[in-house]
């Protein structure tokens, strides 16, 4: 009889595999939507200057729209561009008859008001979420729109069978696109997929958490979201827990998360690589944003 090993390593949750089942279900509404209206659902993505990170961000959304057949139109400014200019360009497209859904890459050059350029945006286009509207929506738990990266992470999770009604959930990250949405999505009665991918009990910790090794370790589920290299170590991880990796860092050749994948998955019970894991899922929620924002347009 063999003996079970003293550590286990983690089952590793394959986000590739999830985006490619959730595209599949997207590319046929999108079929059938196009069979009803006529008409193409179609993002435009804007980016502005010439951030790498960006570059290619912007690129495997344009491949993910043709995937599940729908139109993209990237439009590149120049790093020079004002915030008059881009509010106008906004302007434009909120009111173009073709476009479903509006992105602005970010981060926006320094020297623009990038506040000024979201809430410039149609929230009924805003398929980022980021619109004060729809943020204001999702906090009292009628949202139009998910935030992507959250709306990621919880179909991982639902994906993979691990249900988070009753669990103690400590995210480590406090930003506007992850930690907070996250955590005001998690904290609700329920989510469209329905109550046990909510009602979790969370932690929502930051840079000014005192002793957050003990915070993190009494956690059933942990999202890391601070944008530092393998900032998570298994110390930090309570045997058995499931990880989620929302990081994406260069370190040197190498693309790592916020988690130290290495340790940490002999401790983890589930755990998300880099790349592969949260990434994918952030560009196909952001096409069901673009379905959501095209039939809205259609009447819902
Ligand atoms: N830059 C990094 N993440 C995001 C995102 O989710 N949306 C946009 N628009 N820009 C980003």
């Amino acid at each position: 009889m063999t003996q079970p090993s003293a550590t286990t390593a983690a089952r590793i949750l394959d986000g590739k595999a999830i985006a490619l089942e959730i595209q599949n279900e997207i590319r046929d509404e999108v079929a059938a939507l196009v069979e009803q209206t006529g008409k193409r659902p179609k993002l435009a993505a804007v980016l502005v200057g010439d951030y790498p990170a960006s570059q290619v961000y912007v690129r495997n959304k344009e491949m993910a729209c043709k995937r599940v057949g729908m139109t993209s139109e990237l439009i590149r400014l120049s790093a020079a561009t004002t915030t008059e200019e881009l509010e106008q360009l906004i302007e434009r497209l909120n009111t173009d008859e073709e476009t479903s859904g509006i992105l602005v890459q970010l981060p926006l050059p320094k020297h623009i008001d990038a506040q000024r350029i979201l809430d410039a945006i149609d929230w009924r286009k805003d398929v980022d979420a980021f619109h004060p509207y729809n943020v204001g929506l999702l906090s009292q738990g009628r949202p139009q729109f998910l935030p992507c990266t959250p709306y990621g992470v919880i179909q991982i999770l639902y994906r993979s069978q691990i249900k988070t009604a009753g669990k103690k959930v400590c995210i480590i990250g406090r930003s506007d696109i992850v930690g907070k949405p996250l955590a005001s999505m998690l904290v609700q009665r329920s989510s469209p997929i329905g109550p046990d991918w909510a009602n979790a009990t969370v932690t929502l910790a930051h840079s000014q958490t005192p002793n957050l090794a003990a915070v993190t370790s009494d956690a059933d589920i942990l999202i890391a979201a601070i944008g530092q290299p393998e900032f998570v170590k298994a110390e930090m991880v309570r045997p058995g827990a499931t990880v989620i990796d929302v990081g994406i860092n260069r370190l040197g050749e190498r693309l790592v998360g916020d988690v130290d994948f290495e340790s940490v998955k002999e401790v983890a019970g589930a755990i998300t690589p880099v790349p592969g894991g949260v990434g994918p899922l952030t560009v196909t929620m952001l096409l069901n944003n673009t379905l959501i924002a095209a039939r809205l347009k259609n009447g819902g």
